[in-house]
Parts: structure tokens; sequence; C-alpha cells
């Protein structure tokens, strides 16, 4: 039997469940079943979610949990957060309480400049192509007029057009590097479409053009975040010694890159969670970042830290392509819910949000990983879905829960306790 079907996506929504059931799995009714479950019964918004992409049989499900406490700049916030994995809010929340006695987080926006390029091919003399761009300079920014003046009502539009040279990487490669102010909007779509307007105007007979895009690599569009207090505020037994190893940790992840890795992992934790709950593109910002990571010439921590004369610092610098207005983030219900929980904030109140967040994460991480482990916590928190996994009844959760309260969960010593439990009560 072939499985290569033609017309897939004209097929409605239970014919193509219908084919996929009766072609992919074993029990054709059972994965109706499954898929139906998700289903929203408000038909109008099952539609809305449908028509985001191609080929929709269905929604998936993903926590939507919220970190109370979160001051920055003065300002305390309740952060949205989308995410799967069991210990991030938790250990969001905790952290955001930490730091709200201790100054909270401040955060900076140092740049929301975004990049697009003209990637195209010319054989002739560089001089006659700079000539030819100096000519035609004004008439690129001419050819997006109807495209940028919206923008420009609201203070962004083009900021400038450049020609750059790659000849010496690539034969007869140039670029036209153009920089954009895209205010509260994501703006993907207006710089793609700004920079198609302008290789339209650009080409000619002897420059060919071959893609117009913009660039998710933004170290121009940059948030900070920080914390900081005395090392004595620290708390803790020894707050001298937790400083000086959380200090030695991030001195790690600046200088390896298979940890720096797994410590930018952990931020993006906190990113990627805001990101995907205020309806952003995480792609774009997991890209930026860990291309930011890298800048010079070999991977690195995004976050630093410094201790001088007894005081503790913690800072994150991060490229953080936000929108607040525009795509998923008017149309996505709870993507507005997030919004509106943030007090409809701008674009760049949004990148100081989510860098707190993310900063949020990194701290819970390095503190537990120079302290007590990462698993003590981690597992705490996992063990509800060890007992899901299970088949663990209440009473079972309650009582299994209530045995590990103090001790190191594992998978396997949560496995013997529920065999255990079983075997005990028949
Ligand atoms: C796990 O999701 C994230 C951590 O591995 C981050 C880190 O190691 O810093 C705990």
């Amino acid at each position: 039997m072939s499985k290569v079907i033609s017309g897939f996506s004209k097929l409605t929504k239970q014919e193509k469940i219908n084919w996929l059931a009766k072609n992919y799995f074993k029990k054709e009714s059972e994965v109706e079943k499954i898929i139906q479950q998700y289903w929203n019964s408000d038909k109008k918004l099952q539609q809305l979610h449908d028509d985001f992409i191609e080929n929709t049989i269905t929604n998936f499900y993903m926590p939507f949990g919220v970190a109370p406490n979160f001051l920055i700049n003065n300002e305390t916030y309740l952060v949205p957060m989308v995410i799967e994995e069991s210990s991030v809010v938790a250990a969001a929340s905790l952290v955001a309480k930490f730091w709200s006695t201790r100054g909270g987080f401040k955060t900076t926006v140092l740049g929301t400049t975004k990049i697009g390029q003209v990637h195209f091919m010319f054989q002739g003399e560089k001089e006659d192509l700079t000539t030819y761009f100096n000519k035609n300079k004004k008439a690129l920014f001419a050819a997006t007029a109807t495209i940028t003046r919206n923008m420009e009502k609201r203070g962004g539009g083009i900021l400038d057009i450049s020609l750059i040279d790659k000849t010496d990487k690539l034969a007869n490669y140039y670029q036209l590097h153009v920089t954009f102010e895209t205010k509260d909007s994501m703006g993907a779509n207006f710089i793609n479409s700004c920079l198609e307007a302008i290789a339209i105007v650009f080409r000619n007979e002897k420059i060919e053009i071959v893609m117009s895009i913009l660039s998710n690599f933004l170290p121009e569009c940059i948030v900070r975040a920080e914390v900081s207090c005395t090392i004595d505020e620290l708390g803790g037994d020894n707050p001298q010694k937790f400083a000086e190893k959380f200090h030695q940790a991030v001195k790690i992840a600046q200088i390896e890159p298979y940890r720096a890795v797994t410590h930018n992992k952990g931020i993006m934790n906190g990113i990627d969670a805001v990101v995907l709950a205020t309806g952003n593109d995480f792609r774009a910002i997991e890209a930026g970042a860990h291309a930011y990571a890298s800048k010079d010439g070999s991977y690195k921590s995004l976050s630093y830290c410094e201790i001088e004369n007894g005081i503790f610092k913690f800072w994150l610098d991060i490229p953080l392509a936000l929108g607040t207005v525009g795509g998923l983030t008017g149309l996505h219900p709870i993507a507005k819910l997030s919004l509106e929980m943030l007090q409809n904030p701008s674009a760049k109140r949004l990148m100081e949000i989510t860098a707190a967040a993310g900063l949020a994460q990194n701290f819970a991480a390095l503190r537990a990983l120079t302290t007590k482990g990462i698993q003590h916590g981690h597992m705490k928190m996992h063990l509800h879905n060890i007992l899901n996994q299970l088949g663990a009844n209440e009473e079972e959760k309650v009582e299994i829960t209530v045995f590990f309260e103090g001790k190191t969960v594992s998978h396997s010593a949560v496995v013997s306790k529920f065999e255990e439990l079983r075997i005990l009560k028949g």
C-alpha cells in the first residue's frame, strides 16, 4: 500500500483523519478518539486554531503556568509561561520571590535594530556597482513607501541601506544590508516585504538577486537583565562560598562550549516559555540567541557574573526580537490574555520581562547545580509525571508524595515504592 498521497490538503479534516488512521495506525477508532478528544467544543475557536496552519487535525496541549512576584524595574509582574518541563515555572517563581526582596531585576533595552538582507550576484567592476547603488539609494527607499507609511507613523521604518562586498568569501557575492526599526511589532513580514520591494528596484541585467530575507541574527536588538546584592544578602549557610562557586560556574560556561550550551539552554527554558505564552516566534528567538552566543567565534554563556567589593552581580545580554502587535499576538486568545496579564506591554517592555525570566531560570539552575544538585528539585517536580505514567490513583499519589518528602526522588525508587504499595494493598 502506497502512503504517498496527492491533494491531501484539499481533503476535509475528517477525511484527513480517516486516511491517516487507516494508513498509519493499527487501532483506527482509538486514534480518532484521541484526536477528537482535543478538539475544542467551541467550533469558532477551533476554526481559528485550524486556520493557523495547514492540515490541522487537532490541538496539542501545553501547560500554561504563571510565575508571580517578578519585580522588574520596580514594577511587579505575573509572568505567563508555556512549557512542559516540570520544574521551570516553580523555579521561576522561587527565584522571582528571592530577588523581589533584594531589589528585583533591573533591565535595559540596549538596542532594537532589526536586520534584513538582499543577497545578490554581480559580475562587473565593484566601482560601477558602488556608483549604481549610490545613485539609486533614494529610489530604494522610495520603493518601500507604501509599505513603510504606517510603520513610519509609529516611529519606525528603514534606518539605512548599505552595500556590502562579500566577494572575499564567495565569488561575485554582494548584499544590500538593510537596518530597520519595527517598534512594537516583531516585523518579519514588514521587513521581508520591504526587502522584496527593494530587490525589484535594485536588480538590473548585471545584478542577479538570489534572495531577500530578514536575518534572525540580531546583535543590535539586545536587552540586558541584571540582579545584584551584597554577598551577605544572598543568605544561606555560607553566602561567600555560594557566590564564589556560582561565579565559577558562570566562568566555566564562558570558556567551555559543552557547558555553555546547557547553561544557555537553561536560560532559554525561561525565555521560550514567555515567548510562547505571548504568541511570539520561539524558533527565531532560539536561532538568534545561540548565534549571539557564538558571535566571538566560540560558543559562550549569555550570562555573566561579577563579585566586586562584596557585591554579587549577575546579568544576561540576549537578542530578543519580540512583538506585542501583529502575528499571533493579537490572534491567539491565550496570547492576548498573556499580554493583558503583563499590562499590554510595548515590545521593549516585553523584551525586559522575557530577559528577566531567562535570568531567573539561569539563577535557579546554577543555584541548584552548585549546591544540592539539579536532580533534587527536578525529580521532586517530576514525581507527579512518574506517578501519572504508572497510573497511580489519588490515594497512592498522596501516600507516595508524602513518602518522598525529604528524600531524593529517582524513577526506579518511585516505581519500587509504587509496586510495594500495590502488593501491600492487594
Ligand atoms: C534543564 O532543562 C536546564 C539545566 O540543564 C540548565 C543548566 O544546566 O544550567 C538545568
